[in-house]
């Protein structure tokens, strides 16, 4: 149903300085392009030492990645710098030591709005959605580096998410908790991304509600976008995880395959409540 939520990529109006976009188009567990040495995953945030401003420094050698047809998951306590990783891999932090690499390309000095341009999907934790525009707002917003026809995508994204073809001329401010979640995901797949990166996408929703989100989310997966998202619920994210990370003050803690990390007797008495 939203199969090709990205292989419209070629149209993209900056695909033109982005001769990574075609390679979006594949299908998932293709193998490496050109750009990505062999062994290196799809999106990397490497060795990563940084904090905010002129502040102490809350990542410290942080490690995180994403790799083609793959669910990362990145788990961790209240303050353990998450939410930093991934401002850090998005460009809004300047880091101190360590390198950003999308598909084998060096991003490390882009902006944010370049990255997304480079074909980045991010969902931040907080204040992801317009809660005084409409849901179809949200999402023209979302494409706002685009200049052809945003409709098939906003279908594709009505799709994946009915709830939002129904209240799409409400305010989002209006929408449930898990509602509003879908208006941000979908906001951000508006760009057509090569990868989404979510913070948190199912913070404060019943759990109802956090299986529905898991399951569209895995639905994005096998269209071929790579995930990379924080979550609090470990257990359930680590299910559906590919790859994971547990961070502790700004460190990687542990990380393996998701099966890896449920199994491991540490990882389970430490963040899975035994
Ligand atoms: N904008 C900011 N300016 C300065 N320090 C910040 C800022 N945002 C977060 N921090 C600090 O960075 C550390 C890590 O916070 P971060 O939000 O990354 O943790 P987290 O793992 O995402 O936590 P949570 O599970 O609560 O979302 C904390 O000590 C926090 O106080
Ligand atoms: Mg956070």
């Amino acid at each position: 149903m939203i199969s090709d939520l990205q292989t419209n990529s070629e149209s993209r109006d900056l695909s033109s300085g982005n001769p990574q976009a075609v390679g979006a188009a594949q299908p998932a567990r293709q193998g490496v392009t050109a750009h990505t040495a062999a062994g290196e995953p799809f999106l990397v945030g490497e060795n990563m030492t940084g904090g905010y401003g002129a502040g102490p420094d809350i990542l410290h050698d942080c490690t995180i990645a994403v790799d083609r047809g793959e669910i990362a998951v990145i788990v961790g306590p209240n303050g353990a710098g998450k939410s930093t990783g991934m401002k850090a891999v998005f460009g809004m932090l300047n880091l101190r030591q360590g390198r950003v690499r999308l598909d084998g390309e060096d991003i490390t000095a882009l902006s944010p709005q370049d990255r997304v341009a480079k074909g980045m999907g991010f969902v931040p934790q907080t204040s992801n959605i317009f809660t005084s525009m409409t849901v179809e707002e949200n999402l023209e917003m979302g494409a706002f580096i685009r200049t052809d026809d945003i409709r098939p995508t906003m279908e594709q994204i009505y799709d994946l998410f009915p709830i939002l073809r129904e209240k799409r001329h409400q305010s989002a401010g209006e929408l449930s908790g898990g509602q509003r979640q879908q208006v941000a995901v979908g906001r951000a797949l508006m760009t057509q991304p090569k990868v989404l990166m979510l913070d948190e996408p199912t913070a404060g929703v019943s759990p109802i509600v956090m299986d529905e989100l898991f399951d569209r989310i895995i639905e994005v997966a096998r269209t071929g976008i790579p995930i990379l998202m924080v979550e609090q619920n470990a257990r359930q994210a680590l299910e559906i995880a590919d790859k994971g990370y547990v961070l502790v003050q700004g460190r990687n803690a542990h990380s393996g395959t998701g099966k890896e990390l449920l199994a491991d007797p540490e990882v389970r008495r430490s963040f899975l409540g035994g």
